[in-house]
């Protein structure tokens, strides 16, 4: 059976370009965004790559760590860095996996049976500082995935665990969210937002975004 929301994340050890990774004690307090690439020297890849790499302050001012796994040797990886950040405007100071024995990409069921090589599906995984998954994203080989969706995400997780809140459609940090339907007592309402809120529908309960230090 493959991964589902709330499995704590197979733990594995595995070298990467920054040496071995032991995944749960890499994670360690933080959260971790675990990406596959379908392979080494594909061209959609270095954009993605070139883009994690550029958004990488982004995740770590959300307390994110960022992995690449591709299905390639370390000694590949490290050649193909060369031409990301030759041609990407960007520095890759994040690890990518070698995994050239398929053990992370099995274990992550990235592997799609049926395809006709051993490359990867583009899969995110969204796991948190108590190791489980939180959410699971995965695009075919032949769509770049949005690297801004990866941020809003982790930012609706980060959001909606801090507070008793859940997102609408296109939410995007600092707009209106919307109160957990399952919240219904008075006084605990009333604690959480002493601003009020617009009801457009009795379980449709809109509030200003919740203060956030971040
Ligand atoms: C790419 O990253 O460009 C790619 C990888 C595998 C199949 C097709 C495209």
């Amino acid at each position: 059976m493959g991964l589902r929301l709330g499995d704590i994340a197979p733990d594995f050890v595995q070298e990467s370009t920054q040496g071995t990774i032991r995944f749960h004690q890499w994670i360690g307090d933080a959260w971790a965004i675990l990406f596959s690439h379908p392979k080494d020297f594909t061209p959609v890849c270095t954009t993605e790559l070139g883009a994690a790499a550029r958004l990488k302050p982004e995740f770590e001012r959300r307390n994110a760590k960022i992995l690449a796994v591709s299905v390639d040797p370390v000694a590949d990886h490290l050649a193909w860095i060369g031409d990301i950040e030759r041609t990407q405007q960007c520095k890759v100071d994040f690890p990518i996996l070698g995994d050239a024995d398929h053990r992370v990409s099995e274990l992550y069921d990235m592997l799609h049976p049926g395809e006709d090589d051993s490359s990867t599906v583009r899969s995110v995984f969204f796991i948190d500082p108590a190791k489980k998954i939180r959410a699971i994203i995965t695009y075919p080989k032949s769509v770049g995935r949005n690297f801004a969706e990866i941020l809003r995400v982790l930012d609706a997780l980060q959001l909606t665990d801090r507070h008793p809140v859940v997102t609408p459609v296109d939410w995007r940090p600092g707009e209106e969210v919307i109160i957990a339907p399952s919240l219904t007592d008075p006084e605990l309402l009333e604690r959480h937002f002493p601003q009020g809120w617009r009801e457009a529908l009795p379980y449709l309960r809109l509030v200003s975004p919740p203060e956030e230090s971040t």
